[in-house]
């Protein structure tokens, strides 16, 4: 029996850097927030080997991609890879290159996916292991709630509900381009205050929101690579002013963008302002309003 499973994305509420480290990588310290905007990942097991395919023409389904890796991985650290394969189909509906973790998301539902499909053949710190070695980012999609992450993005630490934010809405606009994010760290060199940050924002942030003070907490929302990203896509700053002045409570890139994502108090607030938006930048791109059920 094949398995669908929905793969979820994120938001950085805060992405903090700490240093440039030895092995290249950058020390954060991040706000993870999870969005319930999805793709969705159909897999079903199979002869041995690892056989993808997606609704993307653009994705390559060979073993570069993240998914393919992830079965790869799985299945090699499950001691099934002469027994068992997987096939997979990937339906893509969340842009690519887009700071929202889609990617890193599809690694994780992955691993999860496999694990039930084949009897939970490995415990969650084997999971955990494989996610740290597949990206940056694929371990916060291990569990389901907002998390404070640390090192590289990988050390997660799983936070309760924002119950607060219930009943308000994000709004997120991809423009249709992405940015790559290794281009992203390489220029922060030219922002050495950015790059090497104080360390407690993204606490202080988190703290905020679990104290149910929205307000505080968006006071404090803050993305460091903001910097280089802004200044490169200008129009990326514009999209968060429009945002501002139609009745967000607040907007920032995420992760290293180009997506934007803009917090209101209510669903239909999020809707009133899609229609200036789209008057003021068009039809092309990208947009959803999630209504925050968490
Ligand atoms: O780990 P992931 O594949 O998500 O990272 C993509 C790229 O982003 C890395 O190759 C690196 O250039 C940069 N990066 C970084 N520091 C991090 C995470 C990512 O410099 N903590």
């Amino acid at each position: 029996m094949p398995l669908t499973r929905r793969s979820p994305c994120k938001v950085n509420f805060v992405l903090n850097l700490l240093g440039r480290r030895p092995d290249g990588f950058h020390e954060l310290e991040t706000l993870f927030f999870p969005v319930a905007a999805f793709d969705e990942l159909t897999l079903e097991a199979s002869d041995p080997g690892v056989a993808l395919t997606c609704s993307h023409p653009e994705l390559p389904v060979d073993a570069s991609n993240l998914v393919h890796r992830a079965a790869t991985a799985f299945l090699q650290a499950a001691g099934l890879a002469d027994r068992t394969g997987v096939r997979l189909h990937l339906d893509k509906r969340l842009p690519l290159c887009a700071g929202l973790g889609a990617g890193s998301a599809n690694a994780a539902v992955t691993l999860l996916g496999l694990n039930e499909l084949l009897g939970q053949p490995l415990a969650s710190v084997d999971l955990d292991r494989l996610a740290a070695g597949l990206g940056s980012d694929v371990n916060f999609f291990l569990q389901p709630g907002p998390a404070l992450a640390f090192g590289r993005g990988e050390r997660i630490e799983p936070l309760p509900s924002f119950t607060a934010l219930r009943g308000h809405a994000l709004l997120l606009f991809h423009p249709g381009f992405g940015v790559a994010t290794p281009w992203a760290f390489r220029e922060l060199t030219r922002f050495p205050h950015l790059r090497d940050g104080q360390p407690g924002r993204a606490a202080a942030a988190a703290r905020r929101f679990l104290e149910g003070d929205v307000p505080g907490g968006v006071a404090h929302w803050f993305n460091a690579l903001e910097g280089p990203v802004l200044e490169k896509h200008p129009l990326l700053a514009l999209h968060q002013e429009f945002l501002l002045a139609h009745g967000a409570m607040g907007a920032r890139m995420s992760g290293s963008g180009s997506t934007t994502f803009a917090l209101f108090a209510s669903e239909a607030d999020a809707r009133s302002a899609v229609g200036p938006f789209r008057a003021a930048f068009g039809e092309a791109g990208w947009l959803e309003v999630v209504r925050l059920d968490a």
